[in-house]
């Protein structure tokens, strides 16, 4: 029986992901600091991931780990440094003392939000986080890296784009995932076979932002189409103003901007 553990599973991502990862001879154990309620077998275990004791213990008889546990938005400091920091050197600490082979973790497009609109980034591309949330997942980034070459614990690093049901703006044309899509990019990182991976949480986007044949050639189909839905989406949604229309990172790239956006527009790579 392999023993899956889901972190941040009482979260928009995790309540999608307990209903829709699991394949025969596997067990879930949810994990979140937020009440869940349990059924068809599930594990519960609640409690905070910036407790390394409690990581520890929850990490005890796993042998993959999905970790979408965090604070999943901008904040101060003080606010991300619990559960985007400490919680992430806890849990991959508590990973490599319990022997698990591998972490699919979620990240975010934010840790490349200051590069311009239309840009095509590949994993390679160096981070330019466009917030304090942005540079928390470039942190945990670096963790998995770490734990990936010194200790052997696969790492597969989903750049989540904008998890919904529909794009609901013209930014999310570019960055939309479905919960099918999704679903999928992170059951691979389950599966395949790699060492320490980035990919692009992000469907068959015409309009995508990135060059996500790393995740193809290990198996990634996406199903859908932010472009099946251009109809309805309004085009003074979301986000408006000259950073936001002009950053990957829209609003978040926007949000306490006093830098030179004419210098980042012509900056294309630092
Ligand atoms: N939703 C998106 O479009 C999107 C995009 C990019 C990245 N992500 C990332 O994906 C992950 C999941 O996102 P989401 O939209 O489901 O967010 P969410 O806020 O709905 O879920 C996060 C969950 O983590 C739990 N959590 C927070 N701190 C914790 C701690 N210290 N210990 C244990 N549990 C803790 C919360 O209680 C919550 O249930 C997050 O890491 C987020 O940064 C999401």
């Amino acid at each position: 029986m392999r023993r899956i553990l889901l972190t941040g599973a009482a979260g928009g991502i995790g309540s999608m992901l307990r209903e829709n990862l699991l394949r025969e001879g596997e067990v879930l154990r949810l994990c979140d600091i937020a009440p869940m309620t349990a059924h068809d077998g599930d594990e519960v275990v609640m409690g905070d991931l910036a407790d390394a004791d409690f990581a520890m213990d929850v990490c005890r008889d796993v042998d993959a780990i999905v970790h979408m546990a965090g604070q999943a938005k901008e904040g101060p400091w003080e606010k991300l440094v619990g559960p985007n920091l400490i919680a992430t050197t806890n849990l991959w600490e508590a990973a490599r003392v319990n022997g698990v082979e591998r972490v699919v973790f979620g990240s975010s497009n934010h840790v490349v939000g200051m590069y311009p609109v239309g840009l095509e980034l590949d994993p390679s591309d160096i981070t330019r986080p466009d917030s304090r949330y942005g540079a928390t997942k470039v942190f945990a980034e670096a963790v998995a890296s770490l734990y990936a070459d010194k200790y052997g614990i696969k790492s597969f690093l989903v750049r989540i784009g904008t998890f919904a049901e529909k794009p609901e703006n013209i930014r999310a044309l570019s960055t939309w995932i479905s919960p099918r899509d999704l679903a999928a990019i992170v059951r691979l990182g389950l599966d395949a076979d790699y060492h320490c991976e980035t990919v692009f949480g992000v469907s068959r986007n015409t309009r995508a932002w990135c060059d996500n044949s790393r995740a193809f050639a290990l198996g990634y189909d996406p199903q859908d189409n932010a472009e099946d839905y251009l109809a309805q989406v309004d085009p003074n949604a979301g986000p408006q103003g000259p950073v936001a229309s002009s950053l990957q990172g829209g609003g978040s790239a926007a949000k306490e901007f006093s830098g030179d956006i004419d210098l980042l527009r012509r900056r294309v790579r630092p």
